[in-house]
């Protein structure tokens, strides 16, 4: 009865069951393949009785449907067992790939420690631009025709007549505030100066400055040392001492430098200070009742003072950097130390 022979090969596919692909597909080749069972039975057909013709004929095609359908459906259920069995292995808590934060350039670390410093007792924040021309940066400022930091060996001219140069300091955006705004001014100044200097340690053709003025009535030398006192506190610590020393610039009169007392010995004298206790930070000074004149401001109505520092400067205090090379050289391992500050 090859009839009963289908059928119950029918009822085998059907409760076939098979855990691995390589069990799927014997099965697969025993029952479809080219000379698996079904094939073989094909081949029996002319040996069937005629009346039986056509039931063998349907119940070859249903082994043919049911084999086809249950290869499928173990093929899927496995897919299915192995995709979970990955969903299982996932560890949600495993710590993620830890990314790479940059770290911001010392320079601007600095810098805006100090703007932060000067924004909180309520100056802004202003700039003006790196070309600048001979008013600004000299002529505004009191500078005299002949003095020597018009020399070309200072200044990176880009123009004679008009003279347009490289501003070799971020006081001449106090001009362009002074000309632009009416008292009172509180207003700071953060920028990229240029000089013509041979690259070394200790002089670099490039540095930053943070400029400061105050223009207002009834300002005077001792707003100057206050503010100045709490700036300094403030940057370097509770007990810092300044100094002021008696000074010249062009544009402040009267002028003084400032000094801290050193950070490293606290002021008791080491090789950082050599000996003296204290390290020069910043110029500064009573604004020249010339420049606000040449600014447009009455002299006689108002007053007020100006102080310039270099970044550099104050962030070889902070950080022990003592070569200016190294802050324009893009080393990565020097800038990666700087990774965890703010
Ligand atoms: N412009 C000066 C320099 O580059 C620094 C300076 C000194 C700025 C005294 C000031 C000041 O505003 O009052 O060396």
């Amino acid at each position: 009865m090859k009839i009963d022979k289908v059928k119950s090969l029918i009822e085998e596919v059907k409760a076939f069951a098979a855990g691995t692909e390589k069990e799927i597909e014997d099965f697969r080749i025993r029952i479809l393949g080219n000379k698996g069972e079904l094939k073989q039975l094909f081949a029996q057909f002319k040996e069937v009785a005629p009346e039986e013709k056509k039931e063998y004929g349907q119940v070859l095609n249903e082994l043919k449907h049911v084999a086809e359908a249950r290869v499928d459906e173990l093929k899927q259920a496995l897919k299915q067992q192995q995709s979970s069995a990955e969903a299982d292995s996932l560890d949600l808590s495993r710590p993620v790939n830890q990314q790479k934060v940059g770290s911001r350039h010392p320079i601007s670390l600095i810098r805006n420690r100090i703007v932060e410093i000067f924004q909180n007792i309520g100056y802004e924040v202003s700039v003006g631009p790196e070309i600048e021309d001979d008013w600004h940066n000299f002529t505004a400022l009191n500078f005299p025709p002949e003095h020597p930091a018009r020399d070309m060996q200072d200044t990176f001219f880009i123009d004679k007549d008009p003279d347009i140069a490289l501003r070799t300091h971020t006081s001449s955006v106090q001009v362009r505030m002074m000309e632009s705004q009416s008292p009172p001014i509180r207003t700071i100044s953060p920028g990229r100066v240029y000089r013509n200097e041979a690259i070394s340690a200790r002089a670099h053709c490039f540095f930053h400055q943070v400029e400061g003025l105050y223009i207002d009535k009834n300002v005077s030398f001792a707003d100057l040392r206050q503010t100045l006192f709490y700036f300094a506190r403030t940057l370097f610590g509770e007990d810092t001492e300044i100094r002021l020393r008696p000074s010249y610039f062009p544009f402040t009169e009267p002028s003084a430098e400032m000094d801290v007392s050193c950070t490293i010995c606290s002021g008791k004298g080491c090789n950082v200070c050599k000996y003296t206790g204290f390290l020069e930070i910043m110029g500064c000074g009573m604004v020249d009742p010339n420049v606000l004149e040449n600014c447009g401001i009455d002299s006689k109505v108002y007053s007020g003072f100006a102080f310039g520092m270099g970044i550099e400067r104050i962030a070889q205090l902070k950080y022990n950097v003592n070569d200016l090379r190294l802050y324009s050289e893009n080393d990565a391992q020097f800038l990666e130390q700087f990774r965890s500050s703010l």
